[in-house]
């Protein structure tokens, strides 16, 4: 009974919500909350900024967005600022149709819908609520009710300025139903709800030939053209097209360039006038944030056509490219497999990374500056901490293309090769060389790459390879030493323990028959190699070491495995080449001794615990370093 409870608290707070009272009310409601009477555009920005605004690194972060959209920090801010932002302020930008421009999947719909999501639930805060004429089709601004010729007076005494005139059908229904007492008309609070076509529509485009321009603007209602007597009788009228469902809130457009010029006519009046004809009334008035997208081929053409600059003149229009960050990206693929039905499918770590270093790639230009290639650009771009870059490079290598991101990979063609491959190895777990190999069999069937792109792409599939490589082998390197940290610290303090009988010309005691020995120079040396010490170099490395156990000593501190960093890392890797040979069994046919098995079981156990493998991915992935280490 939990949810029948939920509801009934939903619709409680629902009802706490509504208000409905005479004109006169509303203006006192208005007086001493002047932001229910703002217009569309101005609601919008608000709601964005009211979401919370970070600043890091001079760039915003809208956590209005943040939730949905990965990496699009800059072109968001850009569409905040530029087009929100301005047309909260009563700017021209306000009488443009806004068109997010894209690349497939990039996106832009997602924003949309956000924004449509969001304007739902905003309405039902106190900040974002909305008033209209109660019983009006197109929730008609109360405010409208004012006069024209009263209007400079209502803006001295309340600062709001209203646009936009008393539609033909309110100005009936003042007449007929208020006997003209416009401060007895009845208003009423508002919620958007596209599901009851309240505040928000959509239009998209079907066969021109028999779409109605009524899906647009509404339609003559003829079953009650006899009772009103006239075809201009506004109560003839079916007020139900999406403009007008849409108005105080947003009207999104989809595929607006696709539509027959006839419907776009009627917005170059909307957006320029901010009213739009319909049936034989007077202009109607509307106010809302009318949103389309396109991608880029069919905006050129279509600015390429002499016949639209009209219209093309009123659009703004907003590049949303492709997120270029690689950990953006693999929580992009995140998300989407979360909501997908493959969410139950184990995927190894590594695997959508690997996917995502591709699919960046694809999409960053060239540099420039020859001495950065692109895999270096990825990880800068990443924010990456490279040798020898400074933040300031990553900003002159984003400012040398203004159009990155508009082309390459899509993250939906990903998402349906790693399901492709999920199909096709019939296991509940896939890793980075399964969602490689499917990236690259699907290049053949995706439409539209070039051959000359496929070449790229293939060096680019061969790159991302790389990187997993190297990162695999860290992985079992890490679960590897972390099993044997005690063997670390005992390598460890024997190397010391030699160090020290070198430097101070001493011999060892042998701990079992007390004989005295040298100091084991190979030890040394096996050690000291892997971190590149050369034999000229060894002498000053073991006395500086002697010095900082000493610096040490005279602290009261002890100096063990973590105090010097390279030392460390010289004794993780000679203790991981020794165990080389241990991962090189795995894959080969020889069965592994008692000791190895339990050392691998210790391995793999830790990989599943610690490193989120599971027992299928830990085993591939043994398999596969010991592989490379083979070679
Ligand atoms: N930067 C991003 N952050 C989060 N999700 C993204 C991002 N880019 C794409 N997606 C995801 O990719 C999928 C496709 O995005 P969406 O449908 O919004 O793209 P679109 O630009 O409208 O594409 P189309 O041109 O094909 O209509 C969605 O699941 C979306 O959540
Ligand atoms: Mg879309």
């Amino acid at each position: 009974m939990e949810i029948i409870n939920k509801i009934r608290e939903h619709q409680e707070k629902e009802k706490q919500l509504e208000w409905r009272g005479t004109f006169k009310e509303y203006l006192e409601l208005v007086k001493k909350h002047p932001h229910i009477a703002q217009h569309s555009h101005s609601r919008v920005y608000n709601m964005i900024k009211d979401a919370g605004v970070l600043e890091k690194d001079n760039q915003k972060m809208y956590r209005f967005f943040g939730e949905d959209i990965y990496g699009l920090e800059e072109p968001l801010e850009k569409l905040v600022e530029e087009y929100f932002h301005s047309a909260a302020r009563r700017l021209d930008v306000k009488k443009r149709i806004l068109m997010l421009m894209g690349p497939v999947s990039g996106g832009k719909s997602t924003i949309v819908t956000m924004l449509k999501r969001g304007l739902e639930e905003y309405s039902r805060t106190d900040a974002g609520a909305v008033y209209a004429i109660e019983g009006c089709p197109m929730q008609e601004d109360p405010l409208h009710l004012i006069p024209p010729h009263l209007r400079d007076e209502f803006y001295d005494e309340y600062g709001i300025h209203i646009e936009g005139r008393l539609s033909p059908l309110n100005m009936m229904r003042l007449e007929k139903e208020y006997g003209g007492n416009i401060e007895d008309v009845m208003v009423e609070r508002i919620f958007f709800s596209e599901d009851k076509r309240v505040g928000i529509g959509t239009f998209s485009p079907s066969d021109p030939k028999s779409q109605d321009i009524a899906d647009l603007t509404g339609s003559i209602d003829f079953s009650t053209i006899a009772e009103y007597g006239s075809e201009s009788d506004p109560r003839a009228y079916r007020f139900d097209g999406e403009l007008n469902k849409a108005n105080r809130g947003i009207m999104e457009f989809q595929e607006m360039l696709k539509c027959d010029e006839k419907f776009l006519w009627h917005l170059l009046s909307l957006s320029e006038e901010g009213n739009f004809k319909a049936g034989r009334f007077a202009l109607i008035s509307a106010d809302e944030l009318i949103v389309a997208h396109t991608n880029e081929a069919e905006y050129q053409a279509f600015i390429n056509n002499k016949k639209n600059e009209a219209l093309h003149s009123r659009i703004i229009v907003m590049n949303i490219p492709y997120n270029l960050k690689v950990s953006e990206e693999e929580r992009i693929y995140e998300k989407m497999i979360a909501g997908s039905d493959m969410a139950d499918v184990h995927i190894a770590p590594h695997a959508l990374r690997t996917a995502a270093i591709f699919s960046i790639l694809t999409r960053l230009k060239v540099p420039k500056n020859q001495t950065v290639d692109l895999v270096k650009k990825m990880k800068l771009y990443d924010g990456e901490e490279l040798e020898g870059f400074k933040d300031q490079d990553v900003e002159e290598l984003k400012k040398e293309y203004q159009d990155e991101g508009m082309d390459g990979i899509d993250p939906r063609y990903v998402i349906n090769r790693i399901s492709s491959a999920i199909i096709r190895k019939d296991v509940e777990s896939i890793n980075a060389l399964d969602v490689l190999r499917s990236l690259k069999e699907g290049l053949d069937q995706h439409a539209s790459i070039s051959d000359e792109d496929k070449e790229r792409y293939l060096d680019f599939i061969a790159a991302a390879r790389k990187e997993y490589d190297e990162a695999a082998k860290k992985e079992v390197q890490k679960a590897f030493v972390y099993s044997y940290e005690e063997s670390a610290k005992t390598l460890m303090d024997n190397y010391l323990d030699n160090v020290e009988a070198y430097c101070n010309k001493n011999k060892l005691k042998d701990p079992l028959t007390g004989e005295e020995m040298s100091p084991d120079e190979k030890l040394m040396r096996s050690i000291e190699e892997q971190i590149g010490i050369s034999e000229n170099a060894k002498r000053a490395f073991r006395e500086e070491i002697l010095i900082r156990i000493s610096a040490y000593a005279r602290k009261g501190k002890k100096f063990d495995y973590n105090s010097h960093e390279h030392l460390r890392e010289a004794i993780q890797q000679k203790l991981f080449a020794d165990l080389k040979d241990v991962v090189k069994i795995t894959t080969s046919t020889k069965t592994p001794d008692e000791s190895q098995l339990k050392k691998i079981n210790e391995v793999t156990a830790r990989l599943i615990d610690e490193h989120g493998y599971n027992s299928v991915s830990a085993n591939e992935l043994l398999r596969y370093v010991g592989s490379l280490l083979n070679r």
